[in-house]
């Protein structure tokens, strides 16, 4: 195992009714005057901003609202929150939504006591400083509730980069699991999806002796796919979405990640096509993920057996591993199927003919230097070889 740090010091509250304490837990971590960000209107339909909002009122704290984040959340939106926020001298700024509220906060929050361009930080400055923000989770998926992370569409020439730095962990995440029983079918299984996403990226580690962080990731790759198709079949069973809620917390604020070398090349060749063709994260990863195993496998072929026959219950065939392999991938196509993800390009928007493009700006948009590094290390032309295996 690697020599690590882990500090992660967001305040989870999680359960029934929490949202109510969201004025409460303001108050605790010192905020006065506060920016509530939210989404498209999931938030207001509910009544959940409404609560959000006399919760404040009764702690006598005093708010600004700007609605209106984008799935895949877009720079333009957080220019206009950073000026709100210089405007009206917020202190603090409380994301009502999914991974994408999350994120624009967050940006929003560096930016506003930021001298510079807040893109500066999603072109790889650390992110050191940044106002407090406290999170009112309603998607279990991106993990952003946990994360030190935040990923923002640059909308000047429309490219997804994504910005670190532990001033970005959340100082508490408010995680209410009925919140998450008004998600349509789709976007549930898209969060399942990038959970396994973000277990898959840790999973895939050139680092030896990691059997604490396997078994961890294991075990939280077997809840999804035992309790994934049940929320899918029974969208109201509380202790369903609790348990993929937890998971999805889990799963990225880094505790199974620690000591270990990570992937994410799958990541960032989805973030090329849930930029260009703005379809969901998690559903640009379901068509990603099996093409990119597909073709890195060989790699580490002892981990890969692992994986596919204690996650996916394959016998393992001695004289040919390479065909356990396949059945695991199979098993991992067919559980994204089962939960109503899409398999291919064209089901995501996407276009053969774009495939130079994709390749280019993964490999040499902003910060590049002409191959992605993880698992393993590709140029341009594997890179275009993995879109090609999404056909
Ligand atoms: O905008 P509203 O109306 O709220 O609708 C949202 C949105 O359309 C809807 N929704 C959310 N909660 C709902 C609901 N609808 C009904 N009932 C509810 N309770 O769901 C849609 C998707 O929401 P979004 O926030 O975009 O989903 P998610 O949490 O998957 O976030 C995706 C974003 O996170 C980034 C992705 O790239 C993407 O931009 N990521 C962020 C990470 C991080 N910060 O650590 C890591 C991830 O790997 C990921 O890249
Ligand atoms: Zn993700």
């Amino acid at each position: 195992m690697n020599n690590f740090t882990f500090y992660s010091p967001t305040y989870f509250v999680f359960g029934k009714g929490e949202e109510n304490r969201a004025g409460e837990m303001v108050k605790r971590f010192g905020g006065n005057k506060v920016l509530i960000h939210y989404g498209g209107g999931s938030a207001v339909r509910s009544g959940l901003l409404d609560r959000v909002k006399k919760s404040l009122e009764n702690e006598g704290i005093s708010y600004v609202e700007l609605g209106g984040v984008k799935a895949n959340p877009r720079s333009g939106l957080v220019y206009e929150g950073i000026d709100l926020c210089r405007k009206e001298k917020v202190d603090f700024v409380l994301a009502v939504g999914g991974g994408s509220v999350i994120d624009s906060s967050k940006a929003i929050a560096a930016g506003t006591v930021y001298e510079g361009d807040f893109w500066d930080y999603y072109t790889g400055k650390p992110v050191e400083k940044a106002l407090p923000v406290g999170t009112i989770l309603t998607i279990a998926a991106a993990g952003s509730e946990g994360s030190p992370d935040s990923v923002i569409t640059n909308e000047d020439g429309m490219y997804k980069r994504g910005a670190s730095g532990e001033a970005y962990r959340p100082v508490f995440s408010i995680m209410n699991p009925e919140l998450t029983t008004t998600l349509p079918p789709y976007q549930t299984a898209c969060g399942i999806t990038d959970i396994m996403a973000h277990l898959m990226e840790r999973y895939l580690t050139n680092t030896k002796d990691v059997t604490t962080t396997d078994r961890m990731i294991e075990g939280l790759m077997l809840a999804m796919i035992e309790e994934g198709p049940k929320a899918i079949k029974d969208p109201s069973n509380y202790e369903v979405r609790a348990n993929i809620m937890w998971a999805g917390m889990m799963a990225h604020n880094n505790s199974c990640g620690v000591g270990r070398s990570q992937d994410w090349i799958s990541h960032n060749i989805e973030h090329e096509l849930s930029a260009l063709y703005d379809c969901a994260h998690g559903a640009g990863l379901a068509v990603t993920f099996p093409a990119y195993l597909s073709l890195v496998y060989k790699h580490d072929i002892p981990r890969l057996v692992q994986w596919a026959t204690r996650v996916w219950g394959c016998d393992e065939n001695k004289e040919n591993p390479e065909e356990t392999i396949f059945e695991g991938i199979k098993r991992y196509r067919a559980f994204l199927k089962e939960i109503g993800m899409p398999l291919t390009l064209a089901e995501v928007g996407g276009k053969e003919e774009d495939i130079d493009a994709l390749a280019h700006t993964a490999c040499y948009g902003e910060g590049g230097d002409g191959k992605l590094y993880g698992f393993v290390t590709l140029d341009e032309e594997q890179v275009k070889e993995v879109y090609r295996k999404m056909l």
